[in-house]
């Protein structure tokens, strides 16, 4: 049998990680600027986690939701003091798209309606509502079209406006756009958001999956804004690769059983990995040192030759070149053996390390960058 080819992939295998390091079956090592699309948000192979994985496999792996889970509670209690929402109420899930899913669920459960406004440039994953929101056709099937959704310009304050009625069920975007090419949504546009939101009886959900859990040198980056949304969607660092997310939900929901549901989320190893993320993200400091680094590395970015703009915040960066980066991405992997990522804009390079990434190994990337770079013709 063979896979189904929906990937185009690098000739590389992985066989070994420790903190941004990879190496492949020969030995060769890489330096992962990338984190798997922003999933390892606390390095490889990270000793603490590995420690508390291990332990949990060793009592209890999984068992359902028709149980109590005492870690389902203690990250809920985590998460609450983390992210500032301490009234808030957690589900837990397993990706990204489907925390997207339930969110968009809830918020239609929660006032009868249908209409969601969306963002031009936006993604939020490939199960059917959330692709359906998802500003790229090519990945919507016949069957997931959806004439309920709206998708207006990012930032663009009128046409938000305009579009916002009594029949609008739920706003949905990420704070930072990451597959869209690290496009920051404003700050008044957020609260206006909100504000319309409220004014209309309609929900905000800052969809958190690639631009939250401290990446931004904030918990979610929707919050700098002065704003709480209704619901956050997180997923990808919260884990740092053992497949878990969340929806943390305002206390204006009220839950009713049966209303979400799912056999694998929550369970034993995934709160225990996620425990682990946290007690490292907090005893690590992380959330400050993305800020810190983000706002370091984003200024030496700012004097690279061909550099047309740098967006982002904290480690989640955008370079945006003169020039399309796939011919540079290919040579930074294969002859420099760093991983970078790209995006739906052809011209910018995407940066999502782990949050706990040395500084040294960013100044070895401005060096490679910076040569690189003077091979290209302005
Ligand atoms: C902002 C955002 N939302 C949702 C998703 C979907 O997450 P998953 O692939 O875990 O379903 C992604 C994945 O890249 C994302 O970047």
């Amino acid at each position: 049998m063979s896979l189904f080819q929906v990937y185009p992939l690098y000739d590389i295998e992985p066989v070994k990680g420790l903190g941004e390091y990879l190496w492949d079956k020969n030995g060769v090592q890489y330096l992962d600027l990338y984190g798997g699309h922003a999933v390892i948000s606390i390095g490889h192979t990270h000793p603490h986690y590995l420690k508390k994985i291990t332990e949990q496999i060793n009592k209890i792996g999984f068992y359902s939701n028709s149980i109590h889970i005492g870690s389902q509670e203690k990250l809920a209690e985590r998460l609450s003091k983390i992210s500032g929402c301490e009234e808030y109420n957690l589900f837990l899930c397993n990706s990204g798209a489907e925390a997207n899913e339930n969110a968009l669920k809830l918020a239609s459960f929660a006032n009868g309606r249908k209409k969601i406004i969306a963002f031009k440039g936006a993604f939020h994953g490939r199960t059917s509502l959330a692709v359906a929101c998802t500003d790229n056709p090519s990945i919507i099937a016949p069957i997931n079209e959806n004439e309920n959704i709206v998708f207006l310009p990012l930032n663009d304050l009128q046409a938000l406006e305009n579009e916002m009625n009594e029949e609008v069920c739920a706003v949905i975007i990420e704070g930072i756009q990451g597959v869209g090419g690290i496009q920051l949504a404003n700050f008044e546009f957020l609260r206006k958001i909100k504000e319309l939101c409220t004014r209309f009886g309609a929900y905000m959900i800052a969809d958190s999956v690639q631009c939250g859990y401290g990446r931004t040198g904030n918990f979610f980056y929707h919050d700098l804004s002065g704003i709480k949304a209704d619901i956050y969607t997180m997923a990808k660092g919260m884990g740092n690769g053992f497949p878990i997310a969340g929806i943390l939900i305002s206390p204006v929901f009220k839950a009713k059983n049966g209303m979400l549901g799912t056999t694998f989320g929550g369970n034993h190893l995934a709160c225990e990995a996620a425990l682990a993320v946290l007690d490292v993200i907090e005893q690590e400091n992380l959330i400050e040192n993305a800020e810190n680094l983000g706002n370091w590395l984003m200024q030496e970015l700012k004097t690279l030759p061909h550099v047309k703009e740098i967006r982002g915040k904290g480690l989640m960066i955008g370079i945006e070149l003169d020039f399309p980066i796939a011919t540079l991405r290919d040579k930074l992997i294969y002859e420099h053996k760093m991983f970078t990522g790209n995006s739906s804009n052809k011209n910018t390079l995407r940066l999502l390390p782990a949050l706990n990434i040395a500084k040294s190994s960013l100044v070895q990337f401005l060096e490679v960058l910076r040569n690189e770079l003077k091979n290209y013709k302005a």
